[in-house]
Formats: C-alpha cells, sequence, structure tokens
C-alpha cells in the first residue's frame, strides 16, 4: 500500500475504523487532537499525529491511498446542543466554496451558532487537495443531508459516491446504533455492504422477508457470555419521567445506542437467595413499588462489558479515568461495522492496484 500512498484518519479518536482496517489487512495514520484516545490508539497498535486537524495543511499528506474520517458529533447529536442543525446551511455554503478552491471556513466558523459544527467540512477540504481514490465518512443520521452534499461535490470531481444509514446489528454488534455514511471511490462503483444479521425493531414481531435469509441480530447475553440468567439493561434515558430508573432493554435483544454518558448504565438482576431463586416470592402486582426496587440488583456496567458491546475485542487497551473510557467507547466507530464499509468502499482501488 505504500507505494499507493499513506490511508488517512482524520479525527481518529480511539481506533475504531483503525481496528476494522487492520482486520482488513492495512494501516492508517490517524489524526487526533485528544492524548487520551490516542494513547488508547497506539497502545493498540494504530499511529497517531496529535494535532488539531482544521490547522493542517492536507498536502503534507500526500500521497493519500484512502481518506477515513468521522468528524465529532456533538453538535449534531441528541445528547448535545444541536446548534449544528442551525449551522447547516453555512457548512454547505462553505462546502460549496471549497469545491471552488475558496477556503472561506474562517468567515463561516464567525458565523456558526457552534463553531464545531464546522469541522464537518474538514473531510471534504482534505478529500478535495488530496484526492484520494477512495473515501469513507461516518457521522450522527442528522448528518446524513450533509454527506449527500457533499457526495455531489465529489462527484464533480470524479467521485463514484454513495450515501446511506446502516445498522450495528444489521453487522452482528449487539447494539442499535445507526450512523450515516459517505463511501466515495475514484476507481469505480461503490455500494454498501450487504447486511449479515437481522435489523432490530422493538415494536415489530415478524421478520421482514428480504431479512429470513440473514441470522438472527446478536444479544447482549450472548456477546457478554451472559448464560440464561435474565437480566435488563437500565440506561439513562427516562423518557420525561415514565423511565424513572432508566428505560429497560432485556439481554436478550441488541443494546440501545452506546453514548459518550453511557458509564452510568446499570444491569439489573433478580436478587437471588442461597439456594440461587429469586428472593422475591409474591407476584409483581402484589409488591409495592420499594418492596419491587428492593427485590432488584443494581450494578453500573463494567468497560468491558461496554467494550464488547461496542464490538471491539475485550482487551482492548482503553487509556485514561473510567470517564475517560466510556467517552471514548461512546465516540467510536463499530469495528465491525467499519470493517465491512471499508472492505466497500476501498474494493474497485484494490482490484485497481492488483492487491
Ligand atoms: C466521533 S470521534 C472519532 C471516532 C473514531 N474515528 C473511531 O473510529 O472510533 C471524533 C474525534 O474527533 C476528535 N477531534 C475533535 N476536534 C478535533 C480537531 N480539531 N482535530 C483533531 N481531532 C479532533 C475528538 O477528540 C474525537 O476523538
Amino acid at each position: 500500500m505504500a507505494e499507493h500512498g499513506t490511508i488517512l484518519d482524520l479525527f481518529a479518536g480511539a481506533g475504531g475504523w483503525d481496528e476494522g482496517l487492520a482486520q482488513l489487512g492495512h494501516h492508517a495514520l490517524g489524526v487526533e487532537i485528544d492524548e487520551i484516545a490516542s494513547a488508547t490508539a497506539e497502545a493498540a497498535g494504530h499511529e497517531r499525529l496529535i494535532a488539531d486537524l482544521s490547522h493542517l495543511n492536507p498536502r503534507r499528506f500526500s500521497p493519500t491511498w484512502g481518506l477515513i474520517a468521522s468528524p465529532p458529533c456533538q453538535a449534531y447529536s441528541t445528547s448535545g446542543k444541536k446548534l449544528g442543525h442551525r449551522d447547516k446551511q453555512r457548512v454547505i455554503a462553505c462546502a460549496r466554496d471549497l469545491s471552488k478552491g475558496r477556503d472561506t471556513r474562517d468567515d463561516w466558523r464567525r458565523r456558526c451558532l457552534d463553531p464545531d459544527s464546522l469541522l464537518t467540512v474538514e473531510p471534504l477540504r482534505f478529500a478535495l487537495s488530496l484526492k484520494p481514490r477512495w473515501i469513507a465518512f461516518e457521522q450522527v443520521t442528522p448528518v446524513a443531508e450533509l454527506w449527500r452534499v457533499f457526495a455531489d461535490l465529489l462527484t464533480d470531481h470524479g467521485y463514484r459516491t454513495e450515501v446511506g444509514v446502516l445498522s450495528a446489528e444489521s453487522y452482528g454488534v449487539p447494539q442499535v446504533r445507526k450512523r450515516a455514511f459517505l463511501i466515495a471511490s475514484l476507481d469505480g462503483p461503490v455500494k454498501f455492504p450487504e447486511p449479515t444479521h437481522r435489523s432490530f425493531n422493538a415494536r415489530r414481531h415478524l421478520v421482514p422477508e428480504d431479512e429470513l435469509h440473514l441470522r438472527q441480530w446478536v444479544s447482549i447475553a450472548e456477546a457478554l457470555g451472559w448464560g440464561a440468567r435474565p437480566a435488563t439493561l437500565r440506561s439513562t434515558h427516562t423518557n420525561s419521567g415514565r423511565h424513572p430508573g432508566g428505560a429497560p432493554r432485556s439481554f436478550d435483544r441488541p443494546a440501545f445506542t452506546f453514548m459518550c454518558g453511557s458509564g452510568h448504565w446499570k444491569i439489573e438482576t433478580e436478587k437471588t437467595n442461597r439456594t440461587g431463586r429469586p428472593e422475591r416470592r409474591r407476584p409483581e402486582g402484589a409488591l409495592t413499588a420499594s418492596q419491587f426496587r428492593s427485590s432488584k440488583h443494581l450494578e453500573r456496567i463494567t468497560v468491558q462489558q461496554a467494550t464488547i458491546i461496542q464490538g471491539f475485542r475485550p482487551d482492548y487497551p482503553w487509556q485514561g479515568s473510567r470517564n475517560d473510557r466510556f467517552r471514548q467507547i461512546g465516540n467510536s466507530v463499530c469495528p465491525p461495522v467499519a470493517r465491512h464499509v471499508l472492505r466497500e468502499a476501498m474494493r474497485s482501488s484494490v482490484q485497481k492496484a492488483g492487491r
């Protein structure tokens, strides 16, 4: 690969994309501002340049064969202030300027309600400057609209593109995690990977006909090797008081979307007596709320459980405090999804390069 140029991973974090890439036999140079996430990535064997990439001249990375990027999602995600939504037209205007060779980022940044909204144009700035043979970008689903605009601009520069939303449970990750992807290639058509597993929908009871041939999604219990003991994941989502202890998700299903603050999630099991039987003898309806609560055992989700739910190898060497570790996990791309997406993004370029 070195003779064709580098694979560059922008906003590389702790290494979700890199883990998927390594499974395909490639490695990337990651650019990342956060020292702790970079330390994790390096401990896992992934190369990092610690820098604010909005100040970097992309040409220093030329020639670049492949470009990967997951800009930060806080400006757009449901957990953040969501000012990115109101900044979208400014980001689009800046992207159009970049496509015409005009770098107006400083002007648009000043006009943005959240200056971080404009970090979303960085992958496009690098792509237009470096002309990598293939591209893979990822962000939260509200950014799909921006990816579509970027895809049109990349088409003007000779790329074949595809934009879509993929969900992690469809690729064997024990978690429902929908993310918007853009893939592009200068070497041929691109298409998203076929799902390997069925999609999960808590309100749906029948398997859609076009998913009958797929394997069942992976449950939390199965991924954690939990066994048959009933357990419930309690998220921090209280849904305006409708779920006082957090929204429940049974262990026989895939988990909710893991986020930076999900270290507060709890695992709820029945308290058992010395014979291993549930302590509670009366039916639930016969218990007061406090009796019901005291019949439950609650413990915080562990870093290793979260690591597995995010699709990483269980011994992934996260660095920093417990909060730092959960923040890095919540920020990561699920490696199995990364592997499937990257294989498709680079398919034509690999064939062309005869690899
Ligand atoms: C969504 S996370 C990346 C996930 C990662 N790509 C993966 O594969 O798991 C976004 C990352 O962008 C980093 N970041 C934010 N602003 C940055 C900047 N100006 N320059 C470089 N990295 C930045 C954050 O520290 C965070 O790790």
